[in-house]
């Protein structure tokens, strides 16, 4: 009986984290996907690769010409400051090029989800 119901658990949980990874990099791709690739090695698109970008430094993936402010940041990408980033780019780093926000916080949790699997590696 009490492995019958494991059993049931495990196959009903194992779908539905897969399907939520599908949800997340479907919500990347429609609000960053036009200017960020994300397969290793890449080119880049208006915007860098993000191929493992948690756990970079920004502004400093060679290849990219940043602007003066991504340069010159020195801080290292993080979940906790890729929220406010994707909330306004430009007012957590002003002067940046990148002219991005996104106002719901639930597309922000799958976008940052999905950047999350990418740095996984
Ligand atoms: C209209 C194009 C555009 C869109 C849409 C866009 N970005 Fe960007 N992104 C850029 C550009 C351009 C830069 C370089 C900024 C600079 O040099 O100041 C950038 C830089 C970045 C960086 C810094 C990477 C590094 O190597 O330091 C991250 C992280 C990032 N974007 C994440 C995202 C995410 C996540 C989304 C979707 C929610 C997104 N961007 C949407 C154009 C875009």
């Amino acid at each position: 009986m009490f492995l019958a119901q494991a059993t049931a658990v495990l196959v009903l949980t194992v779908p539905t984290r897969a399907d939520d990874l599908e949800a997340a990099k479907a919500q990347f791709l429609k609000s960053c996907g036009t200017c960020h690739s994300v397969e290793p090695g890449a080119a880049p698109r208006q915007g860098p690769n993000l191929h493992g970008v948690i756990g970079r430094k920004a502004g400093t993936l060679p290849g990219f010409a940043y602007s003066p402010a991504l340069q010159s940041w020195g801080e290292v990408w993080t979940e906790d400051l890729l929220e406010p980033w994707i909330t306004n780019a430009q007012l957590t780093r002003p002067g940046t090029v990148m002219n991005y926000r996104q106002a719901d916080e639930e597309k922000r949790k799958l976008i940052i989800r999905y950047l999350k699997s990418l740095s996984a590696m």
